[in-house]
């Protein structure tokens, strides 16, 4: 019953379905099926058959034990250090990455600089579908570059692009983007799921066979109109992404997956004329800006990855004039500002309904930590009492729903940064199963107010004013 039925593909999740809907059954996001003629259907059959003619014959494999000799692979390292270390110490051979974010963030950039730099002994190959030779020599001049041994392409037929490779034989392949690549095998446009999914892996297996390191880069956008990376993300080794929000300068380049190194780590860069600038010490920058003596503000003393960040933490709780109170939340999960709003209601007794409230995490970081729950508390508290936290203060803590504070991971590592940054006092957790201490015993230069729960947190703030 072999039919060359048309097939409709989620442009978000990559599902199949035989038949058009408004809204996908897989991943149920509206308004992503599209035809693709033959696409995942002829994939689908052309592999039944293949199967079925050489049933019985395949070749042996060779099993080895899991026992053996490998030695850890030798890492192109780039010698940015906030990019080597996200990548968890350099770039591996044979290794494909994506780097995922919205258009214009500075993907080309980051990995122009990355190219150059490793560029040297060994060949880099830098092809771009979207800008010509021209605009990437333009863009490497500005950025200082002109002089590195980078091999430019300015090409997207996938088929012309890996002969190319084949023969080049670069330890380092930059393609820009996935999306703008296209296999002369499938009808579909570029951009498709079904393109994406398969220059992907054809390029992905051109790694493995080479030992080249393979580095795509992928446009997301927030509504996901593009053919969504997400398709690519578990064919690659690692997923970076880059983030940051278009009014500030700050960049975030987050691992979301790494199979040789650690995720959630971050590396913070700055856009700046000259392209990426390395952010060496990001709680510095995110704290330069700070007003002191402000209502509604603190600062929270988070760890990103490995590393320990600070950053301030804003609140404003103002009379509403609408029926249904507004709650706004930039950089911080909405789930989680509802939550402590409501244990501040209900454990703490303070009257925030009638309010309209919105929460931001300044400098466009975002905060996925329930250890900022006591920082987001007391900045809603200092809002709608009108009293300043003490502008030399770091807060962290999860809260609970019974409204006690519970402790949180690598308290000591927090507490050394504050100090470092030059804050006198840390309110911290001081639950009865911390064991009567305070929960880390750091700095000698730092006091610790300890707080059990939110009437506690309460009666300091109010202490202070
Ligand atoms: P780009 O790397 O082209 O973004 P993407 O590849 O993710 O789409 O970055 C584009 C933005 O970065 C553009 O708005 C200009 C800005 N930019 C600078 O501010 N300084 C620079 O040195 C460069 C190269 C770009
Ligand atoms: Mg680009």
């Amino acid at each position: 019953m072999a039919r060359a039925a048309a097939s409709y593909v989620c442009q978000s999740c990559g599902a199949a379905a035989s038949k058009w809907a408004g809204r996908c059954d897989a991943c149920g996001d509206w308004n992503t099926l599209q035809e693709e003629v033959g696409a995942a259907a002829a994939g689908e059959s052309a592999h039944k058959t293949s199967l079925a003619a050489t049933r019985g014959k395949g070749a042996k494999l060779n099993l080895v034990p899991l026992k053996g000799e490998s030695a850890e692979p030798p890492r192109a390292v780039s010698g940015m250090a906030e990019f080597d270390r996200v990548t968890g110490g350099g770039l591996v051979p044979g290794s494909a990455i994506l780097v995922g974010g919205d258009p214009g963030i500075g993907k080309s950039t980051i990995l122009l600089q990355v190219a150059a730099r490793i560029a040297g002994s060994d060949g880099v190959v830098y092809v771009s579908g979207e800008e010509a030779i021209e605009q990437v020599r333009l863009r490497a001049r500005r950025l200082g570059l002109s002089e590195s041994p980078v091999q430019l392409a300015a090409a997207t037929n996938l088929r012309d692009i890996l002969s190319t490779l084949e023969a080049a034989k670069p330890r380092l392949v930059v393609i820009d983007s996935i999306q703008t690549m296209w296999s002369d095998v499938l009808e579909s446009a570029p951009g498709t799921v079904s393109q994406v999914r398969a220059c992907s892996q054809e390029l992905v297996r051109f790694a493995k066979r080479s030992g080249a390191c393979v580095l795509l880069v992928g446009h997301v956008t927030k509504d996901g109109q593009i053919a969504g990376p997400r398709v690519v993300e578990h064919m690659v080794d690692t997923v970076l992404y880059f983030e940051g929000e278009r009014g500030h300068q700050f960049r975030i380049l987050r691992a979301v997956k790494n199979r040789f190194g650690p995720t959630d780590e971050i590396g913070v860069f700055e856009m700046t004329g000259e392209g990426l600038q390395e952010v060496a010490n990001p709680s510095a920058l995110f704290l330069s800006s700070r007003e002191e003596g402000a209502t509604g503000s603190c600062v929270f003393a988070g760890i990103e990855g490995t590393r320990p960040v600070l950053v301030e933490i804003q609140a404003l709780v103002a009379p509403s004039p609408l029926g249904t109170p507004r709650r706004a939340v930039v950089g911080c999960d909405a789930g989680r500002l509802a939550m402590v709003l409501a244990v501040l209601e209900t454990r703490a007794g303070l009257s925030l309904a009638g309010n309209d409230i919105y929460l931001n995490v300044a400098g466009g970081l975002r905060v996925t930590e329930p250890a900022a729950d006591l920082a987001v508390a007391a900045a809603l508290i200092s809002s709608h009492l009108n009293i300043p936290v003490a502008a030399d203060r770091v807060i962290f803590g999860e809260v609970s729903l019974s409204g006690t504070v519970r402790r949180v991971a690598q308290a000591e590592a927090r507490l050394k940064e504050a100090a470092k940054l030059g804050f006198g006092a840390a309110i911290v957790p001081g639950a009865p199963d911390s064991g009567g201490a305070a929960q880390a015993k750091s700095d000698p230069s730092l006091t610790t107010y300890e707080v059990r729960d939110l009437h506690s947190l309460l009666d300091l703030l109010k202490g202070d004013a």
